[in-house]
């Protein structure tokens, strides 16, 4: 379900002014996505495809990778966009890279380039049941 909370329109701004970086001759299909983390920053990414198709990474996880290589471990907001019909929505591997960073308010925006609307969903709307780190507390 759509989440009635504005996006921050900076972060669909540095998702589409990344996205022309994507690195996607096999799909022919760029993504940009830029996220803010606690710290304040945004961090932005693409795509980046391999000729060994499944080692591609998205453009949701460059930017995670972004982020905590910078010492930030919280997602506060992210936005994701690609030249699709309708807004673009994160594979279910970014969804659960997203949910290790993102508390369940964080916001996911997807955007496409075409003119539509964002659509904007929390992320435990996008990912209802992740697998967490207290999965793991008891047991082994
Ligand atoms: N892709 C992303 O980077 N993020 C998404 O949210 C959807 C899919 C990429 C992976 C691959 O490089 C291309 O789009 C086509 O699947």
């Amino acid at each position: 379900m759509p989440d009635e909370r504005k996006p921050d329109p900076l972060l669909i701004e540095a998702a589409a002014a990344i996205r022309p970086r994507a690195y996607a001759p096999y799909s022919g299909f760029a993504v940009g996505a830029a996220l803010r983390g606690a710290d304040g920053q945004i961090y932005q990414a693409v795509n980046v495809e391999n000729a060994a198709y499944p080692q591609s990474i998205c453009a949701e996880a460059g930017a995670i990778a972004a982020m905590v290589a910078a010492g930030c471990t919280e997602i506060l907001e992210i936005a994701v966009i690609a030249d699709s019909p309708s807004p673009v929505a994160p594979c279910g591997g970014c969804r659960q890279k997203m949910r290790e960073f993102a508390k369940d308010d964080a916001l996911i925006t997807m955007a496409t380039t075409r003119s539509r609307a964002p659509l904007t969903m929390r992320m435990v709307d996008l990912l209802p049941v992740g697998f967490v780190k207290s999965a793991m507390e008891e047991g082994g």
